[in-house]
């Protein structure tokens, strides 16, 4: 069956987030990790059913949800779980909360590679616990690989700060928001033994694993062994691939049962753990029913990334472009144009009219001005971007040639 993501969809006004933030009018947003797509046909039609019962009270989810994301994980990517040990959420983000404080106490510490997806910081500072960072490292990219650059984890790092006493918790992102990275089998049981050595439990949030690049593969980090089962949690949510994330559900794995229990004791302090029913229907239908529009869309989101790639080497040559393996968000070292992050977004929303997300809030490395660039959207809203980029660049005089460009400082 043929799916369509070029038709473009007249969001703003609509009381949405990525399109209605922008004050002015005629911003191409290309920022918050939602898709410019409708959902697949099989969801809108099994809500819209839905719809029509008018009823809308208490849902009580039967538990078919939990079997649906079962089947799922053990079709898609080979992990076998059990249904009893899957949590109900109404976030990922509100379920790492929960987690949080199941596990710390405020003083704590919580690792986090970075750069990181922004809501880690202010949900483990939220907890009254503290960041401790696990920079990852920039290194060049295999000979096959399609970027201009990669990352890899700093394990000697991680197993210094692993033994600090305060440390109760690792804060995974697998795969990885913003850098794009898969982490493959070997790393993942690199971090897990480090992790096991010094007792620190692992929260791995995969709520990206499903959007992989044709040439990588998701490994949940739970699946490569029992003892890395037992010392983790897993978040997992059909919200990014499926582009269900104003239904607010999700789900965390934990095969512990005592943890489960303090988990789901947080969830119920911080009013969290009941999902609608809209959220748990729509998951369901997306992992039972909807595999063929996800194969479409991982397609059409390759397109696009291949799509920046040419742009950048031909019209924006000083942009270099993070390999991305996993995710629709292009990680995108803007450092040579001479602009902090804050101040290059601020101006390209302001004068060029589209919106990116500065990588500043991420924590890019010293120094370094990075942007992230959501692909998901149709490829003539991309391109529009894009060419907006390059006509602005060449208007604000910030590369007419690459001679005039500052050399970015040394890597980290
Ligand atoms: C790594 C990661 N975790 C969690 C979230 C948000 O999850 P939720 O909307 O379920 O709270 C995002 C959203 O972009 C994300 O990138």
């Amino acid at each position: 069956m043929n799916y369509d993501f070029d038709t473009i969809i007249a969001r703003r006004g609509t009381d949405c987030e990525k399109w209605d933030l922008p004050a002015e009018d005629g911003v191409l947003p290309l920022w918050v990790a939602d898709m410019d797509f409708r959902a697949a046909p099989a969801i809108v039609d099994a809500l819209c059913r839905r719809v029509e019962e008018g009823v809308f009270g208490y849902a009580l989810p039967s538990g078919s949800w939990h079997e649906s994301l079962v089947r799922w994980l053990n079709v898609r990517h080979r992990w076998q779980v059990s249904s009893d040990t899957v949590i109900d959420a109404i976030g990922v983000v509100p379920a790492l909360a929960s987690v949080i404080r199941a596990f710390c106490s405020p003083g704590d510490k919580v690792i986090v590679q970075t750069p990181a997806y922004n809501c880690f910081f202010a949900t483990i500072r939220n907890q009254g616990c503290d960041v401790l960072e696990n920079p990852l490292r920039r290194v060049p990219v295999r000979e096959d690989n399609e970027g201009d650059f990669t990352y890899e984890m700093d394990f000697e790092d991680l197993e210094r700060k692993v033994a600090d006493p305060r440390v109760k918790l690792f804060l995974l992102c697998n795969p990885h928001n913003p850098t794009g990275r898969a982490w493959t089998a070997e790393e993942l049981r690199t971090v897990g033994e480090i992790c096991l050595r010094h007792g620190v439990f692992v929260a791995s949030d995969e709520i990206h694993a499903d959007l992989q690049m044709p040439a990588s593969r998701h490994v949940p980090f739970a699946s490569l062994s029992e003892e890395f089962r037992n010392a983790s949690l897993t978040f997992w949510s059909a919200s990014k691939a499926f582009n269900l994330a104003g239904l607010q559900t999700a789900a965390i794995i934990c095969s512990d049962p005592e943890v489960r229990g303090r988990v789901r004791h947080f969830l119920k302090v911080h009013c969290t753990g009941e999902i609608n029913p809209f959220g748990f229907l729509a998951s369901s239908v997306a992992w039972d029913r909807c595999s063929d529009w996800l194969d479409a869309l991982r397609a059409y989101l390759h397109e696009n990334y291949l799509t920046l790639l040419g742009f950048v080497r031909t019209r924006l040559p000083l942009l270099k472009v993070a390999a991305l393996e996993t995710t629709y968000l292009a990680w995108v070292d803007a450092t040579a144009l001479g602009l902090s992050s804050a101040e290059l977004s601020c101006q390209l929303e302001r004068e060029a009219k589209v919106k990116f997300s500065p990588g500043a809030i991420y924590g890019e490395p010293k120094g370094y001005s990075f942007l992230r660039i959501n692909l998901a959207c149709p490829r003539k809203t991309l391109l529009e971007a894009l060419d907006r980029i390059a006509a602005w660049t060449s208007s604000a005089g910030l590369w007419t040639t690459s001679s005039r460009a500052p050399s970015p400082p040394s890597s980290r």
